[in-house]
């Protein structure tokens, strides 16, 4: 059930725009961060307010890297796979991160906390190898800094 708060800051936006659906991506997200991921209810929920079919939600989710249809953790590590990152250590930092997280990519760790993605360029390239967690840029990653910074999100959650 969304809050009557969410909603009606929702609707509120979707009162000032000519065409609804060019917030879906905002609507998204912002359903996401309330149920963890977009679930179905999420969808239909966005769809019903913009003024779409959930099949075009569904559609429009699957291209974007941060829509997360299926449950995930808490913090959303995305580790860059991209040319800069793999030249600078992605390997072995993916590897460190699977090793400390006791899951393989596409997983999330068994206290519920981590879930670890690919992605390609974000942009930060001059701090490869370099990660996204929960939106937050990490990098340039060692295996230390990785220890700090899962240590850091464990004492947070
Ligand atoms: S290649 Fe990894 S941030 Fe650009």
């Amino acid at each position: 059930m969304l809050p009557d708060e969410l909603r009606e800051a929702l609707e509120k936006q979707i009162a000032h725009v000519d065409h609804p659906r060019e917030l879906v991506v905002d609507a998204m997200l912002a359903l996401q961060d309330h149920y963890g991921y977009l679930s179905d209810e999420a969808v239909e929920q966005t769809a019903a307010m913009l003024g779409m079919s959930a099949l075009e939600v569904e559609e429009l989710s699957t291209f974007y890297t941060f829509i997360y249809r299926e449950p995930v953790g808490k913090y959303v590590i995305h580790v860059c796979d991209s040319l800069i990152c793999w030249m600078d250590g992605f390997e072995s930092i993916k590897n460190y991160l699977c090793q400390k997280l006791d899951i393989e990519v596409g997983g999330t760790s068994a206290d519920g906390l981590f879930t670890l993605l690919p992605v390609c360029c974000i942009g930060y390239c001059d701090r490869a190898p370099a990660m996204l967690i929960n939106r937050k840029v990490y990098g340039p990653l060692t295996p230390g800094k990785i220890d700090q910074i899962l240590e850091k999100l464990r004492s947070e959650a």
